[in-house]
């Protein structure tokens, strides 16, 4: 099993300063202002949460990296609240701080570019690493995963998560490597699987589908996803803003269908708020990101279960 350094073993080794992605249509979407107390589920390097506090809201701030927690900490940032958590559980994280309401939810899903470009976290393909993803220190590791799951399984999740169509053939050529050795890194992953795969797709790395799949499993982002939805509509006041940035059509697929059932949040955009030109231009990360917002107009009791 490979185990990822505690956070107290490794420097801060970045400054606490992040492009958040859709900056402005997030702040003009969650409407910050004094005496707004809006929680940011998905803290990470604080960009988001830096523009909320500035517009004089004050900020829960919820993160399950701790190396993420670390780094809002050390800012010392006024007005801001750090809780380490899921977000999915957030109804639980703020009643334990005497919180039930709040006006606004912010959830920017996926891992931060602090998580991408460390590559000792083994969410990287290009890096060679410990097989492992996990944005909480806890539960079970990619490497875990590749090298204990069924093929059966391994492929089903590399379907799903990664919709890669290769999947059946990548999961197989998985089983069979493991046989001869476990599989331990990110290089040595993507190898087996750049080794099974039936010409290049132009432009994508063969790999890519099936780390995001795995990357998927292992930090149950879909389930968080639904949980987290769910938790923020219970949260929100009437009045109060929702707001979510989906990376790739399972997250906004989600969003999109959740929003459509619930009878409380209101969509502010009929259509999904996408990067300006300059934006994609200036950060590759925006080029994917779809900006979903709604506002809680009334109580939330009796709500339909939501299958998505
Ligand atoms: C894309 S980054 C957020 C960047 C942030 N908006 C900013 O401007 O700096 C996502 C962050 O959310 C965290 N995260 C992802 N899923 C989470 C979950 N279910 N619960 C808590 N934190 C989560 C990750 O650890 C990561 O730090």
């Amino acid at each position: 099993m490979n185990t990822a350094p505690s956070p107290s073993d490794r420097p801060l080794s970045h400054a606490l300063s992040h492009t958040p992605v859709l900056a402005a249509e997030v702040v003009a979407a969650l409407a910050p202002a004094p005496g707004r107390v809006i929680v940011d589920g998905t803290l990470g390097g604080a960009g988001h949460t830096r523009l909320l506090l500035e517009a004089g809201a004050s900020v829960i701030g919820i993160d399950q990296d701790p190396y993420a927690l670390n780094r809002a900490r050390e800012a010392q940032l006024p007005q801001l609240t750090v809780l380490e958590g899921n977000y999915r559980d957030m109804r639980e994280l703020l009643a334990r701080i005497g919180v039930t309401q709040v006006d606004g939810v912010l959830l920017d899903i996926g891992v931060s570019s602090f998580q991408l470009d460390d590559a000792a976290r083994g969410f990287s393909y290009h890096t060679d690493a410990p097989l492992d993803m996990r944005m909480a220190q806890s539960g079970e590791s990619a490497a875990e995963v590749v090298n204990g799951y069924p093929e059966e399984e391994l492929a089903a999740i590399i379907y799903e998560y990664g919709e890669e169509r290769h999947s059946r053939r990548i999961a197989r050529a998985i089983v069979q490597a493991r046989t001869q050795a476990p599989i331990q890194s990110t290089v040595q992953l993507a190898e087996i699987i750049k080794r099974a795969y039936p010409g290049f797709s132009k432009g994508i790395h063969p790999a890519r589908r099936t780390f995001q799949a795995l990357r998927i499993h292992v930090n149950d982002e879909l389930g968080a996803l639904r949980d987290g939805l769910r938790a923020a509509e219970a949260l929100l006041a009437p009045g109060g803003r929702l707001a979510v940035i989906a990376f790739h059509s399972l997250e906004d697929r989600i969003v999109k269908r959740f929003l459509r059932a619930s009878s409380t949040l209101k969509p502010l955009t009929k259509r999904p708020v996408e990067a300006s030109e300059e934006e994609r231009g200036r950060n590759p990360r925006a080029r994917s990101a779809k900006l979903r917002a709604a506002e809680k107009v009334a109580a939330s009791e009796g709500l339909p279960e939501v299958e998505v």
